[in-house]
């Protein structure tokens, strides 16, 4: 895809964004819940299938393109980006990558139109950031699984119709014993024990799953028998792109609010943005966002060109994350007392920024990642 493709791109999911997405986004944050009208808005405008290839019904866009998407999204609204997000790296991602025919031509389809939406059960109560100590449990019983456990911090839990779900199919203390299912959430036993009340990302659910003897047939294993671990790092590596857009996307809602807001504001007779001290701030602003999105965009690249991306992976979600949380910190700073009202939207983005430093593995997380694949290079 060439470089208008893109803009292209950004321009319709902007313009979408602005019109359908941002006048509601005060409204999402407060009644913490993404109307069901927006979401089929979404599928409608192609934006829930972009990167499912056009013979499943989706849109056939690359990486790249639903990164942008997931950037404009969130500028508007961090809730509805990162359902999108989850939706599309977590759900629709490992069964792309790993799915048999028959799965791709039965889930597909529905996940590109909206019909149905996709989350990724893959924490417990237990298991965090050592995701592979997770202890649900799938039973052979012949014909079919039996899953038990329960699943925590999962976005898109309450939206969910279908759910990747992470078990051990032999009890072991660490990763080995994981596999992967293919989990439709209307099926017996499944039950959604909680929603979080959160800090941020208010509209976007995040669910404590319960998993009750839920019977999942055996054409539903996701990928090779208790090589599920593989298929959660590699679906992260994705999904950290991901939430690297909405950092950024978040990030550069709060620096245009903030960087206005300067302009407008007079204090000492003249501009707030008049004063060196403001403008240096908002050249660290800016600067941080540039760097952001050039370790996005190069991550996005790698793997649509299908070489191996896992650092820069985590790269750019380290990096996008904190310099989001720093800059909508500092956007609260610059716009003063009414910055930390709910009347001006700084104080939404301040707290929605937070959760890309934890989610999709913490900044920890990340830098474990980078450490050792760069000790990996030298060995
Ligand atoms: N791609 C494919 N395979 C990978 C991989 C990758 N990027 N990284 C590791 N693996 C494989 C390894 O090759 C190894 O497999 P083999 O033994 O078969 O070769 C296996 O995975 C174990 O690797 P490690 O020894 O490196 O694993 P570890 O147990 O030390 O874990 C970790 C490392 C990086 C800390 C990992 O546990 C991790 O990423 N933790 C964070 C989990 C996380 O991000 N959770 C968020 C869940 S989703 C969420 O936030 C909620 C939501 O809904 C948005």
């Amino acid at each position: 895809m060439s470089l208008s493709d893109f803009q292209e791109i950004r321009d319709m999911v902007q313009k979408f964004a602005e019109a359908e997405v941002a006048p509601l986004a005060h409204d999402i944050d407060k009644n913490q819940q993404i109307p069901a009208e927006l979401i089929a808005k979404l599928g409608e405008n192609g934006l829930l299938g972009s990167y499912i290839p056009e013979e499943y019904g989706g849109a056939g866009m690359d990486y790249t393109s639903y990164s942008l998407i997931v950037e404009e999204l969130s500028k508007a609204c961090a809730s509805t980006g990162v359902l999108v997000s989850a939706h599309t790296s977590l759900c629709v991602w490992p069964i792309l990558a790993f799915g048999t025919e028959e799965q791709k031509k039965k889930y597909l389809p529905r996940l590109a139109s909206g019909e149905h939406i996709g989350c990724f059960a893959l924490s417990e109560p237990g298991a965090g950031s050592d995701a592979g100590s997770l202890t649900t449990f799938a039973e052979d019983k012949g014909d079919h699984y039996e899953i038990t456990g329960m699943k925590n911090w999962i976005t898109n839990g309450r939206e969910a119709d279908i759910a990747i779900v992470f078990a051990k199919t032999t009890k072991t203390p660490n990763y080995k014993g994981i596999s992967a299912f293919i989990v439709e959430t209307a099926t017996e036993g499944y039950s959604i024990v909680k929603i979080e009340d959160k800090l941020g990302i208010k509209g976007s659910s995040t669910a404590q799953l319960a998993f009750d003897s839920v019977k999942v047939p055996k054409e539903n294993l996701l990928g090779d028998y208790e090589k599920g671990f593989r298929v959660a790092m590699a679906t992260l590596d994705g999904g950290r792109i991901g939430i690297a857009s909405q950092a950024l996307g978040i990030a550069r809602a709060a620096f245009e609010y903030a960087r206005k807001y300067t302009t407008e504001r007079i204090q000492f007779g003249a501009p707030l943005s008049n004063l060196q001290g403001v403008q240096f701030m908002l050249a660290d602003m800016s600067t941080k966002i540039a760097a952001s999105k050039l370790l996005i965009y190069e991550a996005s690249r790698l793997k649509d060109e299908k070489k191996n991306y896992t650092k820069e992976s985590a790269h750019a979600k380290l990096f996008a994350a904190e310099a989001s949380m720093w800059i909508a910190t500092k956007a609260v700073q610059l716009c003063g007392g009414n910055g930390y009202t709910k009347e001006y939207p700084v104080e939404r983005y301040f707290r929605d920024a937070k959760i890309t430093e934890i989610y999709e593995g913490t900044s920890e997380v990340q830098r474990i990642v980078i450490a050792a694949n760069e000790i990996k290079e030298v060995q």
